[in-house]
């Protein structure tokens, strides 16, 4: 397989049209049986429920090139499991988890050529989407949908290190009390579009969101869930009703249990609490962790005892762990590696 002529390891996290994308529609009561196009573009009723109501859902996951070789994905049946819960809050019908797998490896597999090398630090995002594709004018669920994925080389997040980031409080909420924020809606992340450019022109890398219903507890950011770190080493993350369940952080917990042999606590965390504790990361797909040095709660800095120069030493060994699994330097527990064949 000749690989394209692409500078990995510079490349950032931005969208490069690649050969082939997969696309199923769902009309009557049943999805097609699918197939991969060229047609890297959609045509679309001017009323499609997507364009009116946003009646959109999306998944997010990445392919590697492990230590010898092999392409991999990491827990795509938590991606489709994830999406068929969006699917079924916004009265969309579920894309069948094994067709959901794959149509991911027949994705993968298609564009080998765009899966950045072994220690390019470059990886493949996988984007898998549904959509209500037939007109709506009343707001009610569209009838026919549209189910597709497409892939992207993207760079290394952390270019020359992972630089700990500054975070503030946000007075704008992501998620309502038995709202939306427990799902990958696109809806979720149209409202936190003002929030995120207002925090970075005032010199923030992110936003802590917190619980909408009593503003007291931490929930999570724009695009990740909250590890902490407490000076005990205990690892703790925020359980919420209203954030997304992000496949890193559970991964992660399972890591710090299982391989590190640290005590977890998924628990409430309030904001009062932030200043105890010894570490903070954020954790998602696309950068695994993203330390957090800072948290500015109007006015108020909290400053992480690791600092604002590096990563701290938990939070080092758990990013190091699931990035050694996901890159087949370690054994990974049974079913988390999906090798594509
Ligand atoms: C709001 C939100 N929280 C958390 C995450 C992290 O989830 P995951 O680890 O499954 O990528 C994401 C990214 O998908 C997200 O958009």
């Amino acid at each position: 397989m000749n690989k394209k002529d692409i500078d990995w390891s510079n490349l950032g996290f931005g969208y490069i049209e690649t050969e082939k994308r997969f696309v199923s529609n769902f009309k009557g009561d049943a999805w097609d049986s699918g197939a991969l196009t060229t047609d890297a573009t959609i045509a679309l009723s001017e009323c499609a429920g997507v364009l009116q109501y946003a009646q959109t859902i999306f998944e997010g996951l990445k392919a590697y090139t492990t230590n010898d070789g092999h392409i991999v994905t990491f827990r795509p049946d938590l991606n489709a499991e994830r999406m068929e819960a969006s699917a079924l809050r916004l009265e969309m019908p579920a894309f069948p988890k094994d067709r959901f797998i794959d149509a991911v490896v027949e994705v993968v597999k298609a564009n080998e050529a765009f899966v950045p090398p072994y220690g390019s630090g470059a990886t493949l995002y996988i984007r898998p989407y549904m959509f209500g594709s037939s007109p709506v004018i009343g707001v009610k669920p569209a009838q026919e949908y549209q189910f597709r994925i497409f892939c992207t080389p993207v760079g290394p997040y952390f270019k020359g290190g992972a630089k700990p980031l500054k975070l503030r409080v946000c007075d704008l909420d992501r998620a309502a009390p038995h709202g939306t924020g427990n799902i990958k809606a696109g809806l979720n992340y149209a409202m936190s579009l003002h929030a995120i450019v207002s925090a970075h022109h005032e010199g923030f890398d992110e936003n802590m969101y917190l619980d909408a219903a009593t503003r007291t507890k931490v929930e999570e950011t724009g695009g990740a869930n909250f590890l902490f770190v407490t000076k005990d080493n205990v690892i703790v993350t925020p359980k919420s009703p209203t954030i997304l369940p992000s496949i890193t952080r559970r991964s992660l917990m399972t890591v710090a249990k299982d391989y590190l042999g640290l005590k977890v606590e998924e628990r409430e965390v309030h904001v009062s609490e932030l200043a105890d504790f010894a570490e903070c990361g954020l954790c998602g797909t696309a950068a695994v962790i993203s330390p957090v040095g800072m948290v500015v709660d109007h006015g108020k800095e909290i400053k992480f005892p690791s600092g604002m120069a590096e990563m701290g030493p938990v939070t080092k060994q758990l990013y190091d762990t699931l990035t050694g699994i996901q890159m087949g330097r370690l054994k990974a527990p049974d079913g988390w590696i999906k090798v594509i064949k």
